[in-house]
């Protein structure tokens, strides 16, 4: 009996297997709006019998788009640009969906990707961005600006409104971003956070904004549906945010509410030294499953069936995440449940594809 093809709840939400597809940016909106490459992205995706699928952050306010390409949710358009995806998706595929909410801080107003993303000035299609104080992520970028108490009072009451249409789209579960290098990390690591009034110094005030915010989403979001948040659980640099501080952050998430916590690494500081490897984010998750009790959910490098079975046995998350993975093998999910002697949602259009040698692969 395979672990990884065990039904699991985050909060009340049933998962039918603990395969969860990672948020990931596709840098293919048009002024924030999803397009047709959401709904063919998004809808493969959705055909590969994964537990759940987490929608690439959206942003909760112009500003907060790391591109100009990036998917927003800030008001009526962006929000019926998705539900026009979301509906497609829905016509043919019962997996649940999740979205990641997220502000990029001072890592937003960046050119995409695959054009090297680089720093946008505001000649080039970019804006001048916002940060817990005036230190840019590199040489490159421009100096953001620090955010007066009334700017953080905006990005709150964004992430509310966000959550709301979030709701209204029909999503069954939030994850807040508060990993990579984002603003909300931005404010967790000392690095980056220099403020000297309740928002920074002391890990009590770092953390208050993540704390507020997870609370303001979860007062408007239906407490049926999960909220959970995603950290990075160490900057990699030495006096930066690390696993001690990510412990006593779970921790503080939990007794508010939190449904899961999400532990990825790193993205703060063009410092940090990261030794990657299969699985190298893991010992993280191992140490915040001990001190939690709610899901933990393990991401990075996990790319073998049997990997992620030994992951979920030997007690280091309760649900793995993949990124790469899924979009290099749409159907990875289907292949782990062939090689894990598991079954696996699949659409009827596709029944007849099931090799003769593993008969009775799908759920019917
Ligand atoms: C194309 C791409 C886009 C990504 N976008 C996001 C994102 O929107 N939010 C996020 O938290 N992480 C994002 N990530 C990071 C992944 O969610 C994941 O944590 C990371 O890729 C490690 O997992 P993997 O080894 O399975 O790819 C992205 C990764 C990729 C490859």
């Amino acid at each position: 009996m395979s672990l990884l093809f065990t039904p699991m709840k985050i909060g009340k939400l049933s998962l039918d297997n603990r395969i969860i597809i990672a948020p990931m940016c596709q840098y293919s909106a048009e002024q924030g709006k999803a397009t047709a490459w959401h709904r063919i992205h998004l809808g493969h995706l959705a055909l590969s019998g994964a537990g759940l699928m987490i929608l690439e952050a959206a942003a909760i306010e112009t500003e907060g788009r790391i591109t100009p390409q990036d998917l927003g949710l800030w008001d009526d358009v962006t929000e019926q640009a998705l539900a026009e995806v979301i509906n497609d998706v829905r016509k043919y595929s019962s997996m649940p969906l999740g979205i990641q909410l997220g502000h990029a801080g001072r890592k937003a107003s960046t050119d995409v990707p695959w054009r090297g993303g680089g720093f946008l000035a505001a000649s080039q299609g970019g804006w001048q961005t916002s940060a817990p104080s005036a230190l840019p992520f590199n040489d490159s970028h421009e100096a953001p600006q620090a955010m007066s108490l009334a700017r953080i009072e905006e990005v709150k009451q964004a992430f509310i409104d966000s959550a709301i249409r979030a709701d209204r789209l029909g999503l069954e579960l939030i994850e807040v971003h508060a990993a990579h290098g984002y603003l909300l990390h931005q404010f967790l690591s000392p690095l980056s956070n220099q403020r000297d009034d309740q928002y920074g110094g002391s890990l009590e005030n770092r953390m208050r904004i993540v704390l507020e915010i997870f609370r303001d989403v979860r007062r408007v979001f239906p407490a049926n549906k999960p909220v959970g948040v995603r950290i990075s659980a160490t900057d990699w640099v030495e006096g930066g945010w690390d696993l001690q501080q990510s412990i006593a952050l779970s921790q503080a998430l939990e007794a508010i509410g939190c449904d899961y916590i999400h532990v990825s690494s790193g993205g703060l500081s063009p410092q940090q030294q990261i030794s990657v490897g299969p699985g190298y984010q893991v010992p993280f998750s191992e140490s915040i499953k001990q001190a939690v009790s709610i899901p933990v959910i393990a991401v990075g490098l996990i790319t073998e069936p049997e990997q992620a079975e030994a992951i979920l046995t030997e007690g280091k998350s309760d649900a793995i995440a993949l990124a790469r993975g899924m979009l290099y093998d749409p159907r990875w999910p289907w292949h782990a449940a062939a090689k894990l002697g598991a079954k696996v949602k699949a659409p009827e259009q596709y029944w007849r594809s099931e090799p003769h040698e593993v008969k009775g692969l799908f759920k019917q």
